[in-house]
């Protein structure tokens, strides 16, 4: 199959097309036959060597990177009932264990990794979904205990894990404020933020202050790095704090201060994966009904992958940039 390979860590230049044998599949396994793929964040720290270095990725090279799949079930493991040949899948697969990813014509995937697609969604859009949408749901719900009612400040609502973030706040009944630059103020409020705050011309402190007076119920922090000074003192009392981790080598808000003043803080280091199948089958239903919209997605060609890292790494996509691997 054709996959794209790296050989060592190093920058976008190490990232090659090569001719690889397709993964084998062990009995818990759905091997997939990729159709998009979509890239994030991750994808180019692990390129770089920064997942190994901080013991998060377990593989070795040569490697295939890529979490996130959309695709066709080619053939399943003796252990796997839900699924059958044929079938529209995603899946955000088994990279950061070690196993080859979704950069490829062919993914091995533990089925618990792996949901039904929804009907009403294209390949591009499904593929989007796996590591940005788990982190924002999982972020906001089964970590931050988001409600109907509760004021959410979302910081970096214009990226993939945001442009989720707000969607799934407000489909929970939520009210929504995001943090982003000027040129996607529109973009935000177009997918339910109540109140966009331009990082660029405002004080995103007092521009808090004003929206949530006694503090919001929850902060979701997608950029982290130091961009949101004062983050503690944005959250109630008894709020949640979710600081999504970036992996940067970078001291994050004051847990002591924090504990202090009665807030959760939750520094949430990845999808949970015993509860990933489930969210993403109610991810998908979701967007079936129309409560959730696809983010913006630009698609590129598999062979553009060194192009789409660069972007990626500059740190201001809006939304999700996919593969079109067939
Ligand atoms: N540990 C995990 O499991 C996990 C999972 C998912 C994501 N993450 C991490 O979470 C981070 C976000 O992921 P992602 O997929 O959402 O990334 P992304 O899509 O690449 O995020 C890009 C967005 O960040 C916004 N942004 C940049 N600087 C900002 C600032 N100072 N304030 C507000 N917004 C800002 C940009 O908006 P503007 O252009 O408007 O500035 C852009 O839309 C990454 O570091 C990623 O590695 C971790």
């Amino acid at each position: 199959m054709r996959a794209i390979l790296i050989d060592r860590f190093g920058g976008p230049d190490v990232m090659h097309m090569a001719e690889v044998p397709v993964p084998a599949i062990d009995a818990d396994d759905v091997l997939i036959r990729v159709v998009c793929a979509s890239a994030n964040p991750a994808d180019w720290k692990c390129r770089e060597g920064w997942l190994n270095k901080l013991g998060h990725f377990h593989g070795s090279l040569p490697h295939v990177l890529g979490f996130d799949a959309a695709g066709t079930v080619e053939k399943v493991g003796a252990n796997v009932k839900d699924f059958r040949p044929g079938q529209r899948v995603y899946t955000f697969c088994n990279q950061g264990t070690g196993r080859w990813g979704s950069y490829a014509e062919f993914v091995a995937a533990t089925q618990a990794t792996v949901a039904p697609m929804p009907d009403a969604l294209g390949f591009a859009e499904a593929a989007a979904i796996p590591t940005a949408g788990l982190t924002a749901w999982q972020g906001l719900f089964d970590v931050g205990g988001t409600k109907a009612g509760d004021k959410v400040l979302v910081h970096g609502g214009a990226g993939g894990v945001g442009s989720y973030g707000i969607q799934f706040a407000r489909m929970a009944g939520a009210e929504v404020a995001t943090t982003c630059g000027t040129a996607n103020v529109d973009y935000v409020r177009g997918l339910g933020a109540a109140r966009a705050i331009d990082y660029r011309t405002e004080d995103v402190a007092a521009a808090v202050q004003a929206w949530a007076p006694g503090g919001v119920d929850v902060l979701l922090d997608s950029i982290g790095l130091n961009t949101l000074p004062g983050a503690i003192d944005m959250v109630r009392p008894g709020g949640a704090l979710v600081n999504v981790a970036t992996l940067a080598d970078i001291a994050g808000p004051d847990a002591e201060r924090a504990k202090k003043r009665g807030i959760r803080m939750i520094d949430f280091a990845g999808k949970r994966r015993d509860l990933a199948q489930e969210d993403m089958i109610q991810i998908a239903a979701a967007h079936a009904d129309g409560r959730v919209r696809p983010p913006a997605i630009r698609v590129f060609p598999l062979e553009q992958i060194a192009e789409v890292h660069r972007l990626l790494e500059a740190g201001h996509v809006r939304g999700k940039l996919v593969l079109q691997v067939a």
